[in-house]
Parts: C-alpha cells; structure tokens; sequence
C-alpha cells in the first residue's frame, strides 16, 4: 500500500496520468478493467470550473467504478482556485493534482502550467492555498525545469515546503516538450532531495521502461502516459513483472476485438454515437500500432462515422491484421 497523506493507493504504484483530450470516462474505464488501479482526470481550467462551464463538467463525468480517481487543476490565479475548489466539493474524488508542467504556448503566456516552473515561490504560495483550502491529499505535477533540468531540486524543494503529500514529476524540461532525451539524473537527484513521495513520468513504454524508471531514480510510483493509448494491458504487464519476475504474454487478436469494441460501446454511451466514433479513429490507430498487413484499413478509419462501420473495421483488423510480438 502507498499511502498519501490520507490517500490509500490500493496495492498499485503504476498510476494513469491525466492526458488532455483523451482521460475520458469511457478510455479510464477500460484501463480500470484491464488492470490499472488508480487513474486522473485530464487536466481541469480551474476558471471553467469556477464558472460551471459545460464542456468542463463534460469532461468531469464519472461513476462510483471509476475510483479512486485523481482531479488535476491547471490555473495560476486564486480569483478562480478557490471558487474551483468550492466546486470540486460535489464531487467524489480522491486526489487533488496542482498542473505546473503544461507546455503549451496558449497555457504557459497565461502564466500557467509549466510558467510556474520559473517562479517556485509562486507555486509555493498557490499550493499552499490548495493545501489549506482542499479537503483531499495535494500533490503536484512539475518538469525538470522551463529551459535546463538544473533547478529541478529548487522547484521540487518549494513545492514541498507547501505541505503537499507527494510530487509527480516528469523529467523533461518545458522547452523539450515531448523529446528525447529523457532526463532520469534530475528525477533522481529530486527524489533524493524530498521526503515526500516522488511519482515519476516519462517514456513509460511497457514493462522494460518502467523497470528501468524505478531503477534509476528511486521513484515511488510511476504514471503511464502515451503507453496506455492503445494498450490497456500495460498495467498489469509491469505489475507482473515488477512483483512476480514474469514476462507479460500480450493479449490475444480476440480479445484485442473485445476491448476495441467495449471500448467504443462505452464511449458511445457516454458521449453519443457520432462524437464517440469519431474520437475512437485514434484509438483504432493506436490499438493496431505494431501490427503487419493493417496500412489499409489505417487509411480507412479517417471516413468511419458510425458504430456499425466501426465494428466491421475491428473485425477486419482482427481477421488480418498480425502481431507482431
Ligand atoms: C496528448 C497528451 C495530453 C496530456 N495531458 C496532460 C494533462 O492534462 N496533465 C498533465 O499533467 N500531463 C499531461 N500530459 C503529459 C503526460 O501525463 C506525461 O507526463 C507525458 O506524456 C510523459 O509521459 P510519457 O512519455 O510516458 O508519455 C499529456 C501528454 C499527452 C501526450
């Protein structure tokens, strides 16, 4: 068990991050019954939320299956931090998340998300609000650092000095963006420095990568980002991995079809037909990555618009498509 101040992660280490534009309902659901024990909302504009903006309530749907569950803010200003947090107290999550690591231009020249990398007595001082004022365990997300990963320490160091319960960081600096290298010394020399937990992000691929994370920083826990999109199994492959020394079998084309399928058909409830179908073409792409004899169906999916059109293209993909491994 990791506990988190009040927050019991149940037996997992291996948490899903929040990923914009994807950490659906329907998308943690599937992971959930595939293996992953603790999964976050994308990220939340903590001024949508203080204003009840619809397509942020939207984005906040949830059910008693999908916990515990993680609620990450994104804001800069507790004009709309502190009405946000009154908000939030309608609903059941177990975890507040504090965004200092976005790197989009749009968030950054607002001063939000990875700006605050550069001011860490600024960060300091809003999540010391969020941990006064917030009823769950506070944690925080940062980069290494804005353009060099060397105050990596100072920025981890301040944040803890808020009271927060645990730091997620991912060790990339916000200039980076999403490139490789990715920087496992400053993750390390972070984890070194704190006693509070420390959640490592980056470059969690499958099971090899995240044996090397914990190897080499020290991390607590780790969070699977792109390598979940696709491949729900992740969780439980390192899991096995980690705890039993076994080497994850991959699932079969069955039950590939299966989830695919499921996975849709949640969606679908949650969102609608057309809405789903469209936001699931990516997925299609990313559930058959890897495989042999797929490029034309790939090339279909762009114009797949119902349900039906949908299924008949799963099926296809699982009567020719190949694994590889
Ligand atoms: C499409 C996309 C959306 C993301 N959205 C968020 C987000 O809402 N909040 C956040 O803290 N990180 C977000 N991230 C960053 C990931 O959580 C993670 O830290 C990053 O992708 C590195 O992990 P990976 O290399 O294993 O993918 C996002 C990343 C991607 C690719």
């Amino acid at each position: 068990m990791e506990k988190f101040k009040t927050l019991t992660l149940p037996t997992s280490k291996i948490l899903l991050a929040p990923l914009a534009g994807i950490s659906s309902l329907a998308f943690r659901t599937i992971n959930r019954q595939a293996g992953c024990k603790f999964a976050f909302l994308e990220m939340i504009s903590a001024r949508s939320l203080s204003y009840s903006s619809k397509k942020t309530i939207e984005m906040m749907q949830t059910n008693s299956s999908d916990r515990p569950l993680g609620v990450q803010l994104l804001g800069s200003d507790p004009k709309y931090i502190l009405p946000s947090l009154e908000k939030l107290r309608e609903y059941p999550y177990d975890l507040l998340d504090f965004n200092a690591a976005c790197p989009q231009k749009k968030v950054t020249s607002n001063g939000k998300g990875a700006a605050l990398l550069k001011e860490p007595k600024r960060l300091r001082d809003l999540l010391k609000i969020l941990v006064k004022e917030s009823p769950l365990p506070v944690t925080v997300k940062i980069r290494i650092g804005w353009d060099s990963g060397k105050n990596a320490v100072d920025i981890a160091k301040h944040a803890e000095d808020a009271g927060i319960s645990a730091l997620c960081i991912h060790g990339r600096t916000r200039m980076q963006g999403y490139r490789r290298p990715l920087d496992y010394n400053a993750i390390r020399e972070v984890k070194k420095s704190l006693k509070i937990p420390v959640i490592a992000s980056g470059e969690i691929w499958d099971w090899q990568l995240a044996k090397k994370m914990f190897d080499e920083t020290g991390c607590d826990a780790i969070t699977v980002a792109r390598g979940s999109l696709g491949n729900p199994w992740i969780f439980k492959e390192i899991e096995e991995f980690l705890n039993e020394g076994v080497m994850p079998l991959r699932p079969s084309m069955e039950e590939l079809g299966k989830t695919m399928k499921e996975h849709l058909n949640l969606d679908i409830e949650a969102r609608g037909e057309r809405t789903a179908t469209i936001e699931f073409r990516k997925f299609f792409i990313w559930y058959s990555r890897g495989m042999r004899n797929i490029k034309p169906l790939r090339g279909l999916v762009g114009f797949v618009k119902t349900q039906s059109q949908m299924v008949k293209l799963i099926e296809k993909l699982i009567a020719t498509g190949q694994q590889i491994s």
